[in-house]
């Protein structure tokens, strides 16, 4: 079994760094018993649970384990750990027959990528922002080196802990990173996922340069975004909140996204998808009680959000890092 991500990256990982910020991050969270407690409670219930005996992370749902590997009183035990991760916004999963129906339908996504996915066999991966891993366990069959989960928020890092320790795949990784500790990895990664994250970010063309100089040279980067629509290469920067949601800087059209891959010296740049969202790929659900996409929109005008701004739509650019 490989026990460290560390052990499969390049010489090139500054990995005193690394294990300095490792070190920094539990003792903050042995500060912080309660909101610490909240996340890493139910994944020592899971830790306790055993490994599926087999999974299949090929299909739109990712499967760990069957009903009839465990007994009815360790599957309630399950249950109650994996509600305790609620809201879950990416899925769906299926734990040993328990279906767990998250705020996002995730295979879209992951479907509108895959013709455009590179070779990921033997290569070393970084998924930027990764929340629980549905991603990552749909990148395993392809039998990357490694994948390194950069996420930031507990309640992820540890979901993410407890269905890696289910399913059992020792070549995927998380750490309690954000894409700003992505600047201890240089020259790293052979492919970067970039997605969901950029219209989070105040300077996202300085986050470019920092992904582009944690690549490979000739490395593929996948940014998925949020976009308004429109051919100028201009973005929407909001008063306070696109679609409800607070931390939201830039929104680009995909010319602008092009634009600023190209000016942090990307090649190859090319929009291969763009489609408008919907409350049939993101909608409350079970396992997620809060507010949605049709929630976030204009119910007079499906052509905008609450605010006023254009609608989103999502866009997927690749881009390859010349070295
Ligand atoms: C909109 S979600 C996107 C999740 C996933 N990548 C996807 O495309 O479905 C943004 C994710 O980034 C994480 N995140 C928050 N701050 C971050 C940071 N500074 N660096 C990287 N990821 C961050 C969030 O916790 C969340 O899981």
């Amino acid at each position: 079994m490989i026990a460290d991500s560390l052990d499969l990256l390049p010489s090139s990982a500054r990995r005193d760094v690394i294990l300095q910020l490792r070190a920094d991050h539990a003792a903050r969270l042995a500060q912080d018993k309660k909101g610490f407690q909240r996340f890493r409670a139910p994944y020592e219930t899971v830790r306790s649970l055993p490994q599926a005996r087999c999974s299949d992370l090929d299909g739109d749902t990712v499967r760990i384990g069957e009903r009839q590997e465990l007994a009815d009183t360790t599957f309630q035990q399950l249950t109650a750990a994996m509600r305790a991760f609620m809201p879950w916004r990416k899925g769906p999963f299926n734990l040993f027959g328990l279906e767990i129906d998250a705020e996002w339908r995730s295979f879209r996504k992951w479907n509108r990528l895959l013709p455009e996915l590179p070779d990921l066999a033997g290569k070393v991966v970084a998924d930027i922002g990764c929340n629980n891993g549905y991603y990552m366990f749909r990148m395993a069959p392809y039998r990357p080196r490694c994948v390194v989960g950069f996420e930031p928020m507990l309640q992820h890092y540890y979901c993410f802990q407890a269905l890696n320790h289910l399913a059992g795949q020792p070549h995927l990784f998380i750490e309690p990173f954000g894409v700003e500790q992505l600047i201890h990895y240089p020259r790293c990664f052979d492919v970067v996922f970039l997605m969901g994250i950029i219209y989070h970010r105040i300077s996202p063309v300085t986050m470019l340069r920092e992904v582009r100089e944690a690549m490979q040279p000739g490395g593929t980067l996948l940014v998925e975004s949020q976009a308004i629509p429109g051919d100028e290469p201009v973005a929407l920067f909001p008063a306070e909140r696109y679609a409800k949601v607070p931390g939201t800087y830039f929104v680009p059209t995909a010319s602008c996204l092009v634009n600023w891959l190209k000016r942090v010296g990307f090649d190859e740049v090319e929009c291969f998808c763009s489609h408008p969202m919907s409350s049939e790929e993101q909608r409350q659900t079970e396992w997620m009680t809060f507010e949605s996409y049709a929630d976030f929109i204009d119910p007079a005008d499906p052509g905008r959000t609450v605010e006023g701004y254009p609608a989103p739509l999502r866009v997927f650019v690749k881009a390859i890092n010349p070295g």
